[in-house]
Parts: structure tokens; sequence; C-alpha cells
């Protein structure tokens, strides 16, 4: 079916939506790149960083297209925010380092959402627009490559904080110190960015399962078995504050519990009474 000749209502749609539009609230023309709003955002450069309508091998390329370049543009803003957050573990703002990790979160969820919109594209199609990669592989991406640089950088910080503070990341965690809540706080917040990260990942696994399947013999553009990705997901950032989980869990005693069922004292820091033990 040929999608030029201007002839359908949706032709014509997509005739004028190419077109700057008449803004009747401002009675301004909007689209030709030389508002302010439009100077600012570079909408002109911006909008023509897609491939031209008429030159898509499938119409869903134009949301595949997309959907990569929004996803390099979060993990260039991811990276920087992560620069920042070592300048503030480095100089203790660790205030600062929470409200701005509240915001690498988000981003990250941000991330791993828009891969929903690409798994609307049924594999048949994929399999026309591949055509159009050439050898592309997604370790090729300069986004992921810089928030592994940066996360890299992070987990350095967040050593010479605890090596200041003359503790061991598990410390942080351990019942008998005084809770260092600043610290701790991070420390959760990091791993919660990790989670969402990884999770990003995941939900890219179950992408490329639907679209081109990881069974035995299914190889990317580049020649590696899909299957690679199910080790690689689940990697953490932050190793150390993965590992002090299994720590823990291996320095737990049973002693000190109730049988299930059994009669309990009051315990203080349930009540509302104020304590340093945890
Ligand atoms: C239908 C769409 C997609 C398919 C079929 C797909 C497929 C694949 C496959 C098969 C791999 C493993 C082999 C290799 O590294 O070359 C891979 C890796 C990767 N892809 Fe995609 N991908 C898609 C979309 C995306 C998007 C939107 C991003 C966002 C930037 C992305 C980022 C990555 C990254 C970062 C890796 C390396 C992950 C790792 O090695 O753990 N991919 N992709």
């Amino acid at each position: 079916m040929s999608t030029t000749g201007g002839n359908t209502a949706a032709d014509q749609l997509r005739e004028a939506l190419a077109k700057p539009m008449f803004n009747a609230v401002l009675k301004t023309w909007v689209g030709a790149g030389t508002t302010d709003y439009e100077v600012y955002v570079r909408t002109g450069e911006l909008l023509s960083l897609q491939t031209e309508i008429g030159q898509l091998t499938d119409p869903d390329e134009l949301m595949f297209q997309i959907v990569h370049q929004a996803q390099e543009v979060w993990l260039k803003l991811l990276s920087h925010e992560l620069a920042g957050v070592v300048g503030e573990l480095d100089r203790d703002a660790l205030w600062e380092a929470s409200a701005r990790l509240d915001r690498v979160i988000r981003i990250a969820e941000c991330l791993a959402g828009e891969l929903r919109v690409l798994e609307t594209m049924t594999p048949d199609t994929y399999q026309v627009i591949r055509r159009s990669l050439g050898n592309g592989s997604g370790q090729e991406s300069p986004g992921y490559n810089a928030v592994l640089t940066a996360a890299d950088q992070v987990a350095a910080a967040l050593d010479r904080l605890l090596d200041r503070r003359g503790i061991r990341v598990v410390d942080v965690y351990a019942q008998w110190a005084v809770p260092p809540h600043d610290l701790k706080r991070v420390c959760e917040l990091l791993v919660e960015f990790d989670e969402r990260f990884q999770l990003w990942l995941v939900g890219h696994f179950m992408m490329v399962r639907r679209t081109i399947g990881i069974g035995h013999g299914v190889n990317a553009l580049d020649g590696v078995p899909t299957r690679v990705l199910t080790g690689r997901m689940t990697k953490p950032l932050f190793r150390s504050l993965w590992q002090l989980r299994d720590e823990l869990t291996a320095g737990w005693r049973r002693e000190g519990g109730y049988a299930p069922g059994a009669a309990r004292k009051a315990h203080a820091g349930c009540t509302g009474t104020s304590s340093s033990q945890g």
C-alpha cells in the first residue's frame, strides 16, 4: 500500500503536520523553529533528527528510532547527575546527594517505562527494521557506557566517604552502631537506583525475548547470542552494597527472636521511645 499521494485524510494530515501551524492563543505561526520556545529547546534540530516519514522502511520505524534517541538523552542526563553525586559525596553533602539520587531513580524509571512503548512493535515488523541497522549493538550505546563509567566513580566516591568516617560499608547497617542515618539513606538510594537500572536491563531482556527470541542459535546483529543478556542484566553497579546483604545474612543468628505465637515484650524502637539500638 502506498503511503504517498496525499489523497486520504491521513495523508493530508501528515502533510499538514510537516508544516508550521497557526496557534490561535498566541496568534502566531509555530513550527518554523523561530519562536523563543523553539529556539531555546532547539526543536528545529531536534525534530530533524528522525528519518523522513516517506523514507521509513516501516511506519513503526519512527517509534523505534525515537525511543532509542530518547533513551540516549535520558542516559546522558543520568551520567551527568551521577557526576553531581560524586561531587556531593566528596564534600560530605549527603542531603544534596540524596536529593539528586531521588532524581536519578526517577530518570531510571523513565528509561524502563519507555521500553514499554517499544515493546508494542511486533516481531515481524522488527525483522524488517533490523535490515537497516548494520551490525549495531547496544554495547555501542554512548549513554550506557557513560552511566557505567559514572557509576564506577560514584562507587569510588562512596568508598572515600566511608574511609573518611573510618567505617566499612557493612557497619552502616550494623545494629550495634549508632545509626549514621544520612549515610544509610544514601546507601539505600544507591541500591534503589541500582535496582531500577537492573530492572531497565531486565525489561530490555524481555523486549528482546518477545522481539527476536532467546532460543539457541538466535544471535544479535553483531553475532552475539541473545542469551548472553541473562548473565549480564543483573550485574550490580554498586557491588559492595549488595555483598553486605549476603554478609548480614551470613552473620545472622536465630537467638533473640520469638517462637511464632509466643508472648512478646514491648520493644523501645516500636513504641516511640527513643533508642539508638536497632
Ligand atoms: C527491539 C529493540 C531492541 C532489540 C531487539 C535489542 C537487542 C539487543 C541484543 C540482542 C543485545 C545483546 C547483544 C549485543 O550486545 O549486541 C542488546 C544489548 C543491549 N541493548 Fe538492546 N535491543 C533493543 C533495544 C534497545 C534499546 C532501546 C536500548 C537503549 C539504549 C538498548 C540498549 C542495549 C544495551 C545497553 C545493551 C548491552 C546490555 C548488556 O550487554 O548487558 N537496546 N540489545
